[in-house]
C-alpha cells in the first residue's frame, strides 16, 4: 500500500519531465494525425507545414513566445475552434508546441 501511494505521488513528477519523444505518442493518441498527417485533411496545415512555420522559434523559444503558441493551439481564435485542440490540458498543449518547434522528432 505504501508503495502504491508513493507511485501515485510520484506519477505527476514523471509526467512533468515527459521527454519530447513522448509528444509524438501523445499526438498519435490525441488523433492529431487524422487532420495533420500526410496528406492532411482539407484546409488543415500538415505537421510538416507547421514545423516549417515554427522553425523560426527553434533554439530561441522564450516563455512569452511559447505561451502565445500554447494559447493559440489550446484556445484557438475567434474563427477557429478545433475540439481536439481545446480538450488538451495546458501541459499537453505545451509539450506538443515544444515538440513541433523542435521539428517534431
Ligand atoms: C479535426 C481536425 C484537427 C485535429 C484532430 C487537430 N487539428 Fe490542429 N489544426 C486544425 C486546423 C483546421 C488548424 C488551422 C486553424 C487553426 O489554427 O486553428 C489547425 C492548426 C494547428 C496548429 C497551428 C496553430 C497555429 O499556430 O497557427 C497546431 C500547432 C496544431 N493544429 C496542432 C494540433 C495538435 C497537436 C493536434 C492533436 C492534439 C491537432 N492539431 C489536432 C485541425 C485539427
Amino acid at each position: 500500500m505504501r508503495q502504491f501511494l508513493a507511485a501515485l505521488l510520484l506519477a505527476p513528477l514523471a509526467c512533468a519531465a515527459q521527454p519530447l519523444a513522448d509528444a509524438r505518442q501523445l499526438a498519435a493518441d490525441q488523433g492529431c494525425y487524422n487532420c495533420h498527417g500526410e496528406p492532411p485533411r482539407r484546409y488543415v496545415p500538415s505537421f510538416r507545414e507547421i514545423v516549417a512555420r515554427y522553425a523560426t522559434y527553434r533554439g530561441r523559444l522564450d516563455g512569452k513566445a511559447e505561451q502565445a503558441l500554447v494559447d493559440r493551439l489550446h484556445h484557438g481564435s475567434l474563427f477557429s475552434h478545433v475540439a481536439a485542440h481545446e480538450r488538451l490540458t495546458e501541459e499537453q498543449a505545451r509539450a506538443l508546441v515544444r515538440w513541433l518547434v523542435e521539428g517534431a522528432p
